[in-house]
């Protein structure tokens, strides 16, 4: 199977994607299966969707495999949590030859790595994403974490997976909303990393119901495991993937957790760092109006009026503010993305206006 790799030395991975993947599951693990524990970690809802027809086939072509659920919602991405899913699985039986398998959105990602990481000193895990948030950025890369009243996941590890399934049927059952925020991710990759990528998502858009979502995702999953293969500890590539992360992180904590999607706050943040660019003359205003485009073919919110006085401490505290330099992440022309520290509160303030 043709599959993109993530190239990080002895932890290479693959990360396959193609539609009705899921059905052949046991097949593509089968050469894991040295008759350890397997453990899926997911969602109730998505094992009635997905996971106990994934576990029959495991358990039928001789895989000894169990399931562990959280519950839904960010809150789940919790201590308590990752306490009960280790406890579970030490009296399920697992032990150091355990592998993971993680089925479902970024949340089940992320606490279900951090498990991976820290489980018996590490232990194999794969991702199954099943959100298209999860399966164009948090299934790849490692990034695995959990919250703490002080912030979102200040907790956690890089540990990559040994594997990332990707199958896009499984978003038929994801809400049209869910999914159309996820692509403001999709968007994000073509801005950052490939004009031309960029212009046919734009074109894609015309006409949802036919949107070419395996070739979209394969394409994103290049691009991430590209960077993240050269950059595997964010120094300064890997920041680049927070393009419209600044200003849409700050979005999401001003206007409070669940009233906005990441990836719609990403593509409000995404025209306003596109504005800043074109400001500073690192893009045309021809090349502005492709992003924009691109950006508005997507159902963004309508915001209420962000005062910016109220939005720029959020900003200012954001994670990629190190010793008190922002560094904002522009375009210096279209597939191309830079970090600077050259931003000031002015203009981000003035780029505000293209919130409403
Ligand atoms: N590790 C990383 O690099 C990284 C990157 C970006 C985001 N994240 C994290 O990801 C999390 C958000 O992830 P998310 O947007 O996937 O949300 P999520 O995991 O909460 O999933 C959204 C909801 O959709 C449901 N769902 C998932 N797949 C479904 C499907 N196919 N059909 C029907 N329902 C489905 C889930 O049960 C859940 O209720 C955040 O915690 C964020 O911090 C991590
Ligand atoms: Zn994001």
């Amino acid at each position: 199977m043709k599959s993109v790799q993530v190239n990080l030395g002895s932890r290479s991975y693959p990360i396959h994607v193609k539609s009705g993947l899921l059905k052949q599951t046991a097949s593509i693990l089968s050469d894991q299966n040295h008759g350890q524990k397997w453990v899926i970690i997911s969602q109730y809802n998505l094992m009635e969707l997905f996971g106990f027809d994934l576990m029959t086939e495991l358990n039928e072509s001789g895989f000894n495999c169990d399931y562990i659920t959280l519950p839904l919602g960010e809150a789940s991405k919790c201590l308590n949590e990752f306490g009960r899913v280790i406890s579970q699985m030490v009296e399920i039986g697992c032990d150091r030859k355990t592998t993971i398998l993680a089925l479902g959105g970024g949340v089940v990602g992320d606490v279900s790595g951090f498990v991976a990481s820290s489980f018996m000193r590490g232990i194999d895990y794969y991702q199954i994403p099943t959100t298209l948030l999860a399966m164009v950025d948090s299934a790849i890369g490692g990034k695995t974490g959990i919250n703490i009243a002080e912030g979102k996941n200040l907790v956690g590890a890089i540990y990559q997976p040994k594997g990332v399934l990707i199958d896009p049927v499984i978003l038929e059952s994801l809400s049209k909303e869910e999914v159309m925020a996820g692509l403001g991710e999709v968007i994000k990759y073509g801005a950052i990393w490939d004009k031309a990528f960029l212009i046919d998502i734009s074109t894609w858009l015309e006409d949802i119901d036919s949107f070419p979502f395996e070739d979209a995702i394969r394409k994103s999953c290049k691009i991430k495991a590209e960077v993240v293969s050269k950059d595997e500890r964010e120094g300064d590539l890997r920041r680049i993937l927070n393009f419209g992360h600044t200003i849409g992180h700050a979005l999401e904590s001003h206007l409070g957790y669940g009233k906005i999607r990441h990836g719609e706050a990403v593509a409000l943040g995404m025209k306003c760092a596109g504005f800043i660019s074109q400001k500073l003359n690192l893009l045309s205003k021809e090349e502005l109006s492709t992003l924009n485009q691109t950006i508005n073919r997507l159902p963004l919110p309508q915001l209420p009026h962000i005062n910016g006085n109220h939005l720029m401490p959020f900003i200012k505290t954001d994670k990629k503010s190190e010793k008190g330099v922002l560094n904002f992440v522009l375009l210096d022309g279209l597939g191309n993305a830079i970090s600077s520290t050259d931003v000031t509160e002015e203009l981000i303030q003035e780029s505000l206006k293209v919130l409403n």
